[in-house]
């Protein structure tokens, strides 16, 4: 497994919003991870991350306990966050963007995606080397943010809420291309997202949290069968 989390507990002060949340994940996978406003899910992504301590719970990356870990730390491991809208650097151009996260994810034991290969996944950057983050459009933004976090030698990407912004064929495209990359480098992948059918096509698995509580975590297959919006 990837990433796994046992009896999560997490929250804001004293207050726990998260009840032992359980997931786990493998290699190349993407969770497709659901549940109404206010939910607990950004919630999940930030203790996941070490932006929340686990008040109670256990994380796993690569069968390794990292809940003690600083974020920094958890990062060098593979751990990257998309926050949502916030991906980029809104006045540097992208090439210089693309070098600065570059240097700054080196690998010791050499980096498994290079920026030349970051051009190579997502042309799109190519083309733009030179224009400033903050002058692209909506879906440029979000995949120079996905590129950005794919630099170094990542493991599993928290992606939150992708397709804020964005046209639907826009969604597609970049749900497509996130997809094939996660299955080509086998990175694993959790995908919180409102838009929901666009999710489930890219979806392996799919977890529901209602409350702080999960109330459904199964396969897409399972997840076909019910009507998700009985969950939330
Ligand atoms: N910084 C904070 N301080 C205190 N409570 C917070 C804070 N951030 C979120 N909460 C509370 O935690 C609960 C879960 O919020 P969270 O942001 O995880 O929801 P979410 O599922 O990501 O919702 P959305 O779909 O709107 O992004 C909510 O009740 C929210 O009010
Ligand atoms: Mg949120």
């Amino acid at each position: 497994m990837t990433l796994e989390a046992r009896n999560l507990v997490a929250g804001y002060g004293d207050k726990s919003i998260l009840e032992k949340v359980s997931f786990n994940l493998a290699d190349g996978e993407i969770l497709a991870f659901f549940g109404h406003n206010g939910a607990g899910k950004s919630t999940t992504l930030k203790a996941v991350l070490g932006l929340l301590p686990a008040k109670e719970g256990q994380i796993l990356l690569d069968g390794e306990r990292i809940e003690h870990l600083t974020v920094s730390a958890r990062l060098k491991r593979g751990l990257r966050l998309l926050p949502e809208g916030k991906g980029v650097f809104p006045d540097l151009n992208v090439q210089d963007s693309i070098e600065i996260v570059s240097q700054s994810n080196r690998d010791p034991n050499g980096a498994k995606i290079s920026a030349d290969d970051v051009y190579d996944l997502l042309p799109v950057l190519r083309d733009r080397r030179k224009t400033i983050a903050g002058e692209m459009s909506g879906g440029q933004q979000q995949m120079l943010a996905f590129g950005l976090a794919l630099l170094g030698s990542p493991k599993c990407v928290l992606l939150e809420e992708p397709s804020v912004g964005l046209q639907p064929d826009l969604v597609e495209e970049l749900f497509g291309k996130m997809s094939d990359i996660c299955k080509k480098l086998s990175i694993s992948a959790i995908l919180v997202e409102h838009k929901i059918a666009s999710a489930m096509k890219i979806a392996d698995h799919v977890m529901i949290i209602n409350s702080g509580k999960l109330v459904f975590n199964g396969s897409k297959a399972e997840a076909e069968q019910i009507n998700l919006w009985n969950y939330f």
